[in-house]
C-alpha cells in the first residue's frame, strides 16, 4: 500500500471514529435529558403575604377615649370586686384599694404588700400603663401578684379605668387623643423629587400577558 493509501485509510477511520464520538454526544445532549431539580412550572400560591407588619397606632385612640365610660366601668368592675374595691378609704383585700390610682406610682398604696415586681416595676399608672396592665397584667408585669386574667376588650378597658379615674379626690383629666398628623407623617413617605415618577421607563411587564409572567416568578419563587 502506498502512503497516500494509508493516510486514506486512517483518515477515513479517524474520521469514522470522530463521527462516531460526535453521534454519541449528539444523541447524548439530545436524548439524555436531565430532569430539573424544580419543574419550571411549579406554580406556587403565594402564602398569606408573610408576617403581618403590625402599626402601633399612638395611644390613646379617639375610640378609646370614646369608650371612657364610668358608668359601663363601674358594671366591669365586678370583675374586680373579689379583690379590690375603689372607695376612699376602703380596705385593702386580696388586691390593695384603688381610690386615687390612675396617675399614682404602682405598688404604693398603704399598708398593702405587693410584690416585689410591682414594688420594683417603676411603672406611674397613667392610661396607657393601666391599659396595658389591665389587658394582661402578668404579660406587663412579669411576676406580678394579681391572678387575674385581663380583660380582652377594649372598651372593657377603657371603662374600667374612667371608672377608676373618679374614683379619687383629685381626678386627672381625660387623655388627649393622639395627634392624627404625627402618625400621617410617620406613615406616609411622599418622594420628595417628583422627577424620580416622570422619568421611571415603561415597566415592559406592565402588559405582558400572564402566561410569560408566570416561569419567571415560579423560577424565583424558592427563596
Ligand atoms: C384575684 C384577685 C384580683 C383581681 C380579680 C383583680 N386584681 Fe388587681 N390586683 C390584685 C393584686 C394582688 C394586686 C397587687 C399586685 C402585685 O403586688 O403584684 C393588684 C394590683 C392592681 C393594680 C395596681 C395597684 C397599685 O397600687 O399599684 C391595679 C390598677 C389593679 N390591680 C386593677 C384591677 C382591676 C381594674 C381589676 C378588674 C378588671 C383587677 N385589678 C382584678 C388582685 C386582683
Amino acid at each position: 500500500m502506498d502512503e497516500l493509501g494509508f493516510n486514506k485509510i486512517a483518515a477515513a477511520v479517524l474520521a469514522t471514529a470522530l463521527g462516531y464520538m460526535g453521534i454519541k454526544e449528539l444523541a447524548h445532549a439530545v436524548i439524555h435529558v436531565e430532569a430539573p431539580a424544580k419543574p419550571a412550572y411549579a406554580l406556587e400560591i403565594p402564602e398569606a403575604a408573610g408576617p403581618v407588619e403590625e402599626i402601633e397606632l399612638p395611644f390613646p385612640q379617639p375610640t378609646w377615649i370614646a369608650e371612657m365610660d364610668a358608668e359601663r366601668g363601674a358594671k366591669v368592675f365586678k370583675k374586680c370586686t373579689s379583690c379590690h374595691n375603689a372607695e376612699e378609704g376602703g380596705n385593702n383585700g386580696t388586691g390593695p384599694n384603688l381610690w386615687n390610682v390612675v396617675g399614682a406610682p404602682a405598688g404604693q398604696h398603704a399598708g398593702f404588700g405587693y410584690s416585689s415586681a410591682m414594688k420594683s416595676s417603676g411603672v406611674v399608672w397613667n392610661f396607657e400603663e393601666l391599659d396595658s396592665y389591665l389587658e394582661r397584667p402578668s404579660k406587663y408585669i412579669s411576676g406580678t401578684a394579681m391572678n387575674f386574667v385581663g380583660l380582652k376588650k377594649e372598651k372593657d378597658r377603657a371603662a374600667v379605668i374612667e371608672y377608676l379615674r373618679v374614683a379619687s379626690s383629685n381626678p386627672v383629666a381625660r387623655p388627649e387623643p393622639a395627634a392624627a398628623s404625627e402618625m400621617d407623617t410617620e406613615e406616609v413617605t411622599v418622594p420628595q423629587d417628583d422627577t424620580l415618577i416622570v422619568d421611571a421607563p415603561p415597566n415592559p411587564l406592565d402588559d405582558a400577558p400572564m402566561e410569560d409572567v408566570q416561569p419567571e416568578t415560579a423560577e424565583t419563587s424558592e427563596e
